[in-house]
Formats: C-alpha cells, structure tokens, sequence
C-alpha cells in the first residue's frame, strides 16, 4: 500500500491547523503532494444531493507570484494610491511571498442544475449548501497542508479579481471564486500562540442524554 500523505491522527490534525500569514517561498512536501491533496478533497468531500460543485485551482511558484501581482493591480485601481500605500501594498507582497495559493470556485451551472432538480421545499437551501460544501473542502485543505508541515492562511480578494483570473488560467465563465488558500513553508518564530475561545466551552456546546457508562 502506498504510504500515507499526512501521518497525524484527524484530532491532531485539526489541532494544529491554525491561520499563519509569515510563509516562505518555499514548500515542506513536493508540489505533488499538495496536487494529491487537493485531489483527495475533490474526490471525498461531501456535497449536497452530491452536487459536487466544488471546483479548485492550485498555482504555484511564479504562477502563485502572478495571481498576487493580478490581486495588487485590481486593488490598486480600486482604493487607490493613499490607501494602497498606508499598508494593503505590504499585505499583498506578504501573500506574493509565500509558495502557492489554491483558489476555491462554486461551478454555477452545478448549483443551478441542483436546485433545478431538488424538490421544491429545498430549493430555497441549494445556494447555502453549494457554499458549505466549498468551506469543507478549505477546511480539509487548510488541515492537510498544515499536517505536512505547511503553513497556511485564507483570503478573499473576490470578486475583484475573479475575470482576470479566470482569463490568466482559462477558467471557465461558470465558476465562481469563494476564497484563496495562501500556503508556504512556516517563516521562524511564526507558531501562533493558544488559539483564543471567545465564550466557554458550556455556551457554545450542548448535550443531552450523554451515557456515562460507555
Ligand atoms: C470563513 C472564513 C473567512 C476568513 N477570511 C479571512 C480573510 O479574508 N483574511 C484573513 O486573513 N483571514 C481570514 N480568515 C481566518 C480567520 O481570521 C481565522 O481563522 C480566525 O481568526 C481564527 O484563527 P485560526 O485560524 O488561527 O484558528 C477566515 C476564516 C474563515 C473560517
């Protein structure tokens, strides 16, 4: 049997998937591991009525640079010198030195298709499904990178940039872009501290009829 990609347990896994921005431009697995990833989130991830919607593009090295040179020029235009120079500038070139990015998509017509297709009472739901389906396949990215020892945060430029993406990597016109997976190897000193819990565990979590025999 071919060895695993990713060695540590789910829940060690999950722990220490963590938002990390200081990332080289280098990478702790082959470029291939990280494609086989990717692959294994397309294939298992669920989907509802498995619609299967999800749709991703991986760029690395100076495709990654070029993305992030696409992202710098949209903003730009956008805000303009003042604000592009009082910190955006520097934020941009921190993703732009990073290793790759995975772009996450919704294919339109597989949405559209789904809730041609569901019964009537869910097809107020379809859209809201199509987009928790696209967070579990970051959430299984953003964990599997970061178990072969990459670091990684999440960003989201879109739509801005949307057409010229779609345009640089002949995307098609149907796929719609949710978010960008930045990834690279760790910089020193960049570990974050204990992850902060916002209210206690007792009023974000309930449950009823718990056996405490098994
Ligand atoms: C749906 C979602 C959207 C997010 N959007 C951004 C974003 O646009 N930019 C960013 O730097 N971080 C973004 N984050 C990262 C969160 O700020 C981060 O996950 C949160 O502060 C908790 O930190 P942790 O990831 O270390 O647990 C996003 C996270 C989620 C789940």
């Amino acid at each position: 049997m071919a060895s695993p990609i990713v060695t540590l347990s789910f829940t060690e896994a999950t722990q220490k998937r963590r938002t990390i921005r200081a990332l080289d431009s280098k990478t702790t697995v082959p470029d291939s591991t990280i494609v086989k990833l990717a692959e294994a989130a397309i294939l298992t991830v669920p989907s509802a009525f498995d619609s299967q919607t999800t749709r991703l593009t991986i760029v690395f090295g100076e495709e990654h640079k070029k993305l992030w040179s696409i992202t710098a020029d949209a903003l730009l235009a956008r805000i303009g010198e003042e604000r592009w120079n009082g910190g955006t500038k520097d934020r941009i070139a921190n993703f732009a030195g990073a290793y790759g990015t995975i772009l996450f998509w919704d294919d339109q017509s597989g949405a559209t298709a789904m809730k041609e297709h569901s019964p009537d009472i869910y097809k107020d739901k379809t859209d809201e499904w199509v987009q928790q389906s696209n967070g579990m396949h970051q959430y299984y990215l953003w964990t599997a990178l970061e178990a072969v020892g990459l670091g990684v945060n999440l960003q989201h430029y879109n739509p801005l940039i949307d057409a010229e993406v779609q345009k640089t990597w002949n995307v098609p016109s149907d796929w719609k872009l949710k978010a960008q997976m930045v990834f690279g190897a760790p910089k020193e000193g960049s570990a974050p501290g204990p992850k902060p819990q916002k209210l206690p565990l007792e009023q974000r979590l309930q449950v009823f009829g718990e056996s405490v025999l098994n």
